[in-house]
């Protein structure tokens, strides 16, 4: 049986991600190729899509094709609303990160998926790298203990996203706490198996983006378009006490830099992701550190393998839990919870104080 996909969103993670994983799997077939930008749709359907491949600019007419799986690849505001169109019309949907720009719209993207029967699961890529499906096994089978502090990572020294609309507030909801800070957040909670969050503690700052001509990796950006923060802070307490530290920034002024790693301190061991992966502890009164190889092969996590392409890895994973009929590994439920922990350090930032969630990990 042949999957047949519609992509919505012919940009940057499309062709970064997306068509170049699901081009490699045999069981699917990319059919229908939408962007409000003709010319993006037709390059892709010719780069990547089957003999008969439409092409479209209106994704509600993409949806009345005959198709099993839709990927939204459009700015964060149409997350939402492409998802439940896309389940509304009998699709399983993989949404690009972050889920959505608010819980609220989050909560509406799983009560559609529930109401509809079919998958939903966002696109955490950095969960299927080898060094990431390392650490899993090494927290799932209780290995540090109790992890009671850790840290996500997301500092970038001068890396601002000039393309698209990364820097508009309406079109994403925000900057790197949105954007790079859900990537590092959601690593850590899937580690630490913790969605229950008790309180918050944020700053969001927009101190570097009046720079003009600054130097960055992508360019200089315009401070007039620039609508969103350049680095945001937050402090999360757990329902179990436990801490996280939230870093995340696209222009700080620190050599410290990181992006998509977690750092995990747990009573029997700890965790560093640095360029690679070391675990340390205590061991007959002495302390060690070691080293995880992440080079050499025989630790296949998933089926089909693909040492360390997080994206075909993600991508295989995705298509054989519709295939088996079994859960995605990124579970919405679990998206949701760190789209409320970011929206909760944004209003902490705005509201200069804490916020609390309610008991069972709801605000
Ligand atoms: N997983 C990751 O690591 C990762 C990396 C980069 C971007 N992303 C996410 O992917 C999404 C897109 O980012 P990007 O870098 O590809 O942006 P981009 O600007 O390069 O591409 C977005 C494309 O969507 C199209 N589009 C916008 N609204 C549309 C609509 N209603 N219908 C059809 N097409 C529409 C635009 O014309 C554009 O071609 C964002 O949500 C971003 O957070 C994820």
């Amino acid at each position: 049986m042949t999957l047949k996909i519609g992509i919505i969103g012919c940009g940057g993670i499309a062709n970064g991600k997306h068509l170049p994983a699901l081009s490699k799997i045999k069981e699917v077939e990319v059919v229908a190729f939408c962007d409000l930008n003709e010319e993006r749709a037709i390059k892709d359907a010719k780069e990547f899509g089957s003999a008969d491949a439409k092409v479209f600019t209106d994704y509600q007419e993409m949806l009345k094709e005959d198709l099993d799986i839709v990927h939204v690849c459009t700015p964060n505001s149409s997350h939402a609303p492409l998802t439940i169109a896309a389940l509304e019309a009998g699709n399983h949907v993989m949404c690009e990160k972050p889920m959505a720009k608010t819980a609220a719209e989050a909560r509406a993207m799983i009560a559609a998926a529930k109401k509809s029967g079919k998958k939903l699961t966002i696109g955490y890529q950095n969960r299927f790298r080898k060094d990431s499906q390392y650490l899993h096994e090494v927290c799932s089978q209780g290995e540090l203990g109790e992890i009671y502090f850790a840290k996500a990572h997301a500092i970038r020294r001068r890396a601002v996203p000039t393309w698209g609309v990364f820097l508009d507030e309406e079109a994403q909801g925000g900057g790197p706490l949105i954007d790079i800070g859900t990537h590092a957040l959601d690593l850590t909670l899937w580690m630490t198996n913790n969605y229950r969050p008790k309180y918050v503690v944020g700053n969001a700052y927009r101190k570097l983006a009046d720079q003009e001509n600054a130097a960055n990796a992508f360019g200089p950006w315009d401070p007039k378009k620039y609508t969103v923060e350049d680095s945001a802070f937050g402090y999360i307490v757990m329902e179990d006490g436990s801490t996280i530290f939230l870093e995340s920034s696209w222009a700080l002024n620190s050599l410290d830099v990181k992006e998509a790693k977690t750092t995990l301190c747990g009573t029997l061991g700890g965790a560093d992701m640095n360029h690679g992966l070391t675990i340390n502890g205590e061991d007959h009164q002495m302390l060690y550190q070691k080293e995880i190889d992440l080079s050499i092969g025989g630790a296949d996590f998933f089926e089909g393998d693909n040492g360390n392409d997080s994206s075909l890895n993600e991508a295989h994973s995705w298509i054989n839990a519709i295939l088996n009929d079994t859960d995605p590994v990124v579970l919405p439920e679990q998206a949701l919870v760190v789209t409320e922990i970011l929206e909760a350090i944004y209003k902490s930032s705005k509201e200069n104080q804490p916020i609390f969630f309610n008991q069972g990990g709801k605000k």
